[in-house]
């Protein structure tokens, strides 16, 4: 059985911790820089270890799978310490800052033979995976236009990480990734891209509206930390359209014809709390001795990241490690 050892006793820890119990994977291992928030962990979610640093998790030779769920400005260098001692990895989305640290990563995990995937949990939930294959079936015709949104007002705190340049804050990384997914998922990366910002007195993105330009289609993508707008997703066809409810979730899709009509809705609820497939996920690959996933594979990290570069590249965002 993959044992999994956990890094980053935050927020996102807990879900992750929850989920992994509800389907009765191995939680071995927690570490936290507080060795106390490491035992609290070890007590709540069951786990065998506790650890007050990362690196000596890293050294247990029993830690087979190392989920990382540090701020994503921390994600390079606790990847690249994880890889030193051999661990696979889920690691947190955004992979990284930028794409080239993703491909420094997965370099180093394909020299190591490691298996490494970006723990973007909407990629894995079966009613995700069932709209993409009826859109790919043909339900809605082409795809003319996607739309996605993930807004929502957050605390202006000055310790606030999502606005701390350093762990990589900003809407785009942390939320905007999940449009852009979307928009990904539906119609590929796009040929061109358009985008408008408003900053934060940090430095980092506050809100932003992108619109990706395809052939015959187009994306239109709001993220913001300002405002709140329903997390809907829409993918509108030739044929038809879909709408899918706070889609990170993907927990239904309402399915319309070009009159109107709904022809088809899907609903199903998570086993736990939604985060369970990815996990499911890594531990299949991991024991069928795949080091990619087909359904969130390198190549998809690695051209987000591209996405996510070009788009801070047209606001001159640059985070302090990228100087
Ligand atoms: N999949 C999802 O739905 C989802 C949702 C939210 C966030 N996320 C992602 O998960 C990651 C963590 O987010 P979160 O909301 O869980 O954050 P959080 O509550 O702030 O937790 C992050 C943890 O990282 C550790 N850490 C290490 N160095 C740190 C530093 N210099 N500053 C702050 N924390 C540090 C801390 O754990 P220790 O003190 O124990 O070392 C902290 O508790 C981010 O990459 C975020 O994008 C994903």
């Amino acid at each position: 059985m993959i044992r999994f050892g956990v890094i980053g006793a935050g927020n996102i820890a807990r879900k992750f911790c929850e989920a992994a119990n509800g389907v009765e994977a191995n939680l071995y291992a927690v570490a936290s820089r507080n060795i106390e928030k490491a035992k609290d962990y070890q007590k709540t979610y069951g786990f065998e270890k506790a650890y007050g640093s990362y690196a000596s998790m890293f050294a247990d030779p029993l830690v087979d799978c190392v989920y990382i769920a540090t701020p994503h400005g921390l994600h390079y260098e606790h990847m690249m310490l994880a890889l030193d001692y051999n661990k696979h990895i889920l690691c947190e989305k955004a992979f990284t800052l930028n794409e080239k640290q993703a491909k420094a990563v997965l370099d180093k995990a394909h020299e190591k033979g490691c298996f490494v995937m970006e723990a973007l949990w909407t990629r894995f939930i079966p009613t995700m995976r069932e709209v993409q294959s009826l859109v790919n079936e043909g339900i809605i015709g082409d795809i003319t236009k996607v739309e996605a949104n993930f807004c929502f007002k957050a605390s202006k705190e000055d310790d606030n990480r999502l606005f701390a340049p350093h762990l990589g804050g900003g809407a785009l990384l942390d939320i905007g990734i999940y449009p852009l997914t979307f928009a990904n998922l539906f119609l590929g990366s796009p040929k061109k891209i358009e985008s408008k910002v408003d900053f934060y007195h940090t430095g980092v993105d506050l809100s932003s509206e992108i619109k990706f330009i395809y052939n015959h289609a187009t994306a239109h993508l709001i993220s913001s930390f300002d405002y709140t707008l329903p997390i809907d997703g829409f993918i509108y066809g030739t044929k038809g359209y879909i709408h899918m409810p706070m889609f990170l979730e993907s927990k239904q899709a309402l399915i319309y014809d070009e009159t109107n009509n709904l022809i088809k809705e899907i609903k199903q609820d998570h086993m736990v709390n939604g985060m369970e497939y990815e996990i499911l996920e890594v531990i299949k690959c991991i024991t069928d001795g795949k080091l990619e996933s087909p359904i969130m594979p390198h190549s998809e990290t690695l051209s987000i990241m591209n996405q996510m570069d070009e788009i801070r590249k047209q606001w001159n965002l640059v985070y302090p490690q990228e100087k």
